[in-house]
């Protein structure tokens, strides 16, 4: 299918923006910033150094990235909460479900979806798990929360979040879905979903330590706000000090965690990027590629380098190899950066 005029024109835009060393291919790891980012956390570094930097600067650059990941996802600024990492944030809506919760995970999931709601096992929360592909099906009466990666960090496999949704409506099931393989490349409507999670550094291709969670309004009381300090006020810079407790009243930034003011910096630049590189993935979607091409590349490079790692050590594969996984893991990571940097 031929290209239109402004499908070439935003992959020109896109050659522009980035500078790899070689073909990257390990976006589903971390995505490279665009040259604009790069220059913006440079210049962000630099003010800190000289001093030339202010707070009022770092506020505007957080509230400019949760607009921008709120328009992205469909949902308002309000509804968007700004925090560090995925872990956190799924952390924040475990500790916040009653003893006895049932919480329904994919089996082979991401540590950091899966492992902030099994700590809570010992208050009597109790942690079903099953292939992707059944999650929808295993809905019943029984779960307060189901909880997966939209794409699978390990496989690529997209979940049925549509299916999954209206199982979780049915029975009154809560969703929490982590967006962070699929946001920027999968189009999602996050108003439809109670929580939706994110880590920006993969294909949101901003720096680490920028991770946002968009709350349904409904659901914002359900959710206790455990990282509450200055910045979970409505007004931050005039909430400085003393009591009473003042959090923002029917926002979602009553939970955020006080912000990493440089990587923000980063992230404010991803925006015009950002929409350059869902050009890309609209470009793939039409050449009928279910999942971007560096990602899937990047699953069957891992697996064939799982094939014929060798351990270091006593040089048999690694399937045999009993010993150590740190030699077939850098032998992996080996095939892959070779693949990237020709190196
Ligand atoms: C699906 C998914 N969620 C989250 C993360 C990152 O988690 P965290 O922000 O807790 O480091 C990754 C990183 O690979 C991931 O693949």
């Amino acid at each position: 299918m031929p290209l239109r005029d402004s499908q070439t024109a935003e992959i020109a835009g896109i050659r522009d923006e980035w500078q790899p060393a070689g073909a990257y291919l390990n976006t589903a790891t971390y995505g490279l910033p665009p040259t604009s980012a790069h220059n913006a956390l440079l210049k962000a570094l630099d003010d800190w150094r000289t001093g030339r930097t202010s707070e009022e600067f770092w506020e505007e650059c957080t509230e400019r990235a949760r607009a921008a990941f709120g328009r992205l996802v469909g949902v308002k600024p309000g509804n968007v909460t700004v925090g560090a990492t995925v872990s956190e944030l799924i952390g924040l809506l475990a500790a916040s479900l009653p003893d006895e919760s049932v919480v329904l995970l994919a089996d082979g999931d991401f540590a950091s979806t899966i492992f902030p709601w099994t700590v809570h096992q010992d208050r009597g929360v109790v942690i079903k798990s099953v292939p992707l592909a059944s999650l929808s099906e295993a809905v019943d009466a029984g779960i307060t929360m189901v909880a997966f990666s939209h794409v699978q960090p390990a496989s690529g496999d997209v979940a049925d979040l549509d299916g999954i949704l209206a199982a979780a409506r049915h029975y009154g099931a809560l969703v929490c879905v982590d967006g962070t393989q699929a946001c920027g490349w999968l189009p999602t409507d996050a108003a439809a979903i109670d929580f939706y999670v994110c880590h920006a550094y993969k294909w949101l291709m901003s720096p680490r330590g920028t991770a946002f969670m968009s709350v349904s309004p409904g659901r914002l009381d359900r959710v206790r706000p455990l990282h509450a300090g200055w910045y979970a006020t409505a007004d931050p810079n005039n909430n400085l000090f003393g009591m009473p407790l003042r959090l923002a009243p029917a926002a979602a930034r009553r939970l955020d965690t006080s912000p990493a003011w440089f990587f923000m910096g980063g992230n404010r630049r991803c925006a015009g990027a950002r929409r350059a590189h869902r050009g890309f993935g609209d470009i793939q979607a039409r050449l009928g590629l279910g999942r971007p091409v560096s990602s899937s590349l990047m699953f069957a490079v891992r697996q064939v380098a799982d094939r014929f790692r060798r351990c270091p050590r006593c040089r048999t594969s690694s399937g045999a190899c009993r010993s150590t996984s740190v030699g077939a893991r850098w032998s992996c990571a080996r095939v892959v950066s070779r693949l990237q940097y020709g190196a």
